[in-house]
């Protein structure tokens, strides 16, 4: 798969120069593919759910959230978002996810990157945690939710970007029994506690994490199950686990749930953010192809709230009418 996107990246410039604008390929040059983003939302709190537990809620969380579509990279297809993760987290974001690499030029700074850091280098992860951090201490009763994946650096490279911001201090810890597996949705702290003991940010890493070396990257399919990320036509999203794989397609574990809810589109067999549909694939209401009515079905399969709506172009559609919709009944 990255073989074959390298080597389409390396032969693209070569045959489509006119379709190449600032070092990024485009699909087309006709305007039909180009982004009219619309203004950030708002989420709308409930106020109930402050004494609810952290796993009661619907958050909504961006899908590559360090990779932008802006004026600035001549709106490349790589981006998955319009506005940055401080605009994102102050209009209502509450997860971000993002893919952690090694850094090419040779340090030991983590890059957070979409695929390749040739295609899209979102930045360090340190520049990260510091909006991160800034957001968290200007709202101090906000809980916030990292996903990683992590492509290869090693635990301690992560753990050094936390340290050197401060944010171990503000990480949320899962008591040691819990570790391995054995969280379920009833262990987790309501909203309130992580306020009043100020650890209000729970970070998941989807693989390499060490709970007894570091105790607060916690490893994501211990602790959450997710679903199919690799939709193609708004009718392909599902609700059933997918990973991890241990678990039954059929059995809906009492564990965090986070559902996948981004739409690809394809150029010359690659995939990239569809972002002409992204209005109605954030839509509220309940067609097919819209997260309104994935997020009900879900609710209703899972019988209780899903935790994490993932998706591209935040700000295109109603996600936080969705989010409402699900926390306010
Ligand atoms: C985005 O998805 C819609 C709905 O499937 C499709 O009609 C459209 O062609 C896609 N856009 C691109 C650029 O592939
Ligand atoms: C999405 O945007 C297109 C083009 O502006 C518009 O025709 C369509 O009605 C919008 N869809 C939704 C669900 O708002």
């Amino acid at each position: 798969m990255l073989h074959t996107l390298l080597s389409i990246l390396v032969f693209l410039p070569l045959t489509y120069p006119a379709i190449v604008r600032n070092g990024v390929q485009r699909p087309s040059d006709d305007g039909n593919d180009d982004p009219h983003p619309k203004p950030p939302g708002s989420r709308v709190p409930v106020p109930s759910l402050y004494s609810q537990r952290y796993s009661e809620q619907t958050f909504i969380g961006t899908h590559d959230s360090v990779a932008l579509r802006t004026p600035e990279n001549g709106w490349s297809i790589s981006g998955n978002q319009y506005y940055d993760v401080s605009v994102q987290l102050r209009s209502g974001v509450r997860m971000l996810q993002a893919q952690g690499h090694r850094d090419p030029a040779g340090s030991e700074e983590i890059r957070l990157c979409h695929f390749n850091c040739a295609l899209m280098d979102g930045g360090s992860l340190t520049e990260h945690l510091d909006a991160v951090k800034t957001f968290l201490e200007a709202n101090p009763y906000e809980v916030v939710t990292l996903l990683f994946v992590n492509t290869g650096p090693p635990l301690e490279h992560w753990a050094q970007a936390f340290f050197d911001t401060g944010l171990d201090l503000m990480s949320y810890i899962p008591s040691r029994s819990k570790r391995g597996g054995s969280m379920h949705l009833d262990d987790w702290p309501t909203v309130a506690d992580m306020v009043s003991s100020n650890k209000r940010l729970v970070t998941f890493l989807s693989s390499g994490a060490n709970e007894n070396l570091v105790p607060y990257l916690l490893n994501q399919f211990d602790y959450m199950f997710e679903t199919n990320f690799g939709i193609d036509e708004p009718d392909q999203y599902t609700c059933a686990p997918a990973r991890p794989r241990w678990w039954d397609p059929s059995y809906i574990p009492p564990r965090l749930s986070l559902v996948n809810h981004f739409l690809y589109a394809q150029f010359l067999g690659f995939r990239y953010p569809n972002a002409t549909y992204a209005n109605t694939t954030n839509a509220a209401g309940f067609h097919v192809g819209e997260l309104g009515e994935h997020a009900a079905r879900c609710r209703s399969l899972y019988e209780r709230r899903p935790n994490f709506f993932l998706v591209d172009f935040f700000s295109e559609g109603d996600v936080f009418d969705v989010e409402f919709g699900m926390n306010a009944f």
